[in-house]
């Protein structure tokens, strides 16, 4: 039997997007598991995406469709991404979960298997913070969160500089935002991907 999961992100310059890419392509190695990927709408005027570069930035991901707040509840799972505002998520995801009232009214995304990974400029910016605080909002759904267990090898990296924890994935985009995620980090979102898709089959097949 088939599940279905969604990747849901926001991203300003790309990192976020990268990660969600990675994700989505770790949960598509599980089989009779159907991916989505979607982005929530921008709410940066024109002018100031322009004058900051992420409008050069976010036209390489255009063509990636919007999510819809009640279509969430088409999910089984949900990979949440967002880049991190000052050790929390971004106005963009927090403005698209508070569209979800009436969903989490009717109990919609109940059971439902919920993850979260990140970006942050600094190595100590907050991750685990954006990580952490997203999860109040998943518990108020009803979600089960899962996030990525040290059986993931690449969390343990200590050679380089590394994005990763068993709260979720993520990415330093440097604070000029000019550093890619690493191959280790894209690695660890893959796993978190698969990891979902297996326990959303577990617990969702139908
Ligand atoms: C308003 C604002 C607040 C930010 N706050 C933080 C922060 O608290 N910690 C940090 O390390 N980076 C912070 N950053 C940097 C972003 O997290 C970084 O640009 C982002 O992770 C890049 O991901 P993206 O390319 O997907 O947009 C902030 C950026 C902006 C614009």
């Amino acid at each position: 039997m088939s599940v279905r999961l969604q990747v849901v992100f926001y991203s300003m310059y790309g990192h976020v997007y990268q990660l969600a890419e990675a994700a989505a392509e770790g949960a598509r190695k599980v089989p009779d598991v159907i991916v989505d990927l979607f982005q929530v709408p921008e709410l940066m005027p024109a002018e100031a995406l322009e004058k900051s570069g992420a409008a050069k930035a976010r036209a390489a991901f255009a063509q990636v469709p919007f999510a819809v707040p009640n279509r969430l509840a088409e999910a089984d799972g949900i990979l949440f991404g967002t880049p991190t505002r000052f050790g929390n998520m971004c106005a963009q995801m927090r403005n698209f979960l508070d569209q979800t009232g009436g969903l989490w009214m009717k109990g919609g995304l109940v059971g439902k298997v919920g993850s979260v990974f990140t970006s942050t400029g600094t190595q100590h910016g907050g991750q685990e913070t954006t990580i952490t605080s997203f999860h109040s909002t998943l518990l108020h759904h009803g979600m089960i969160i899962v996030g990525v267990p040290y059986s993931e090898p690449r969390l343990m990296e200590m050679k380089e500089i590394t994005g990763g924890s068993p709260y979720g994935a993520s990415t330093l985009a440097g604070a000029d935002g000019a550093r890619a995620p690493s191959a280790n980090e894209l690695a660890i979102a893959r796993f978190q991907g698969e990891h979902v898709a297996r326990i959303t089959q577990r617990l969702c097949s139908h």
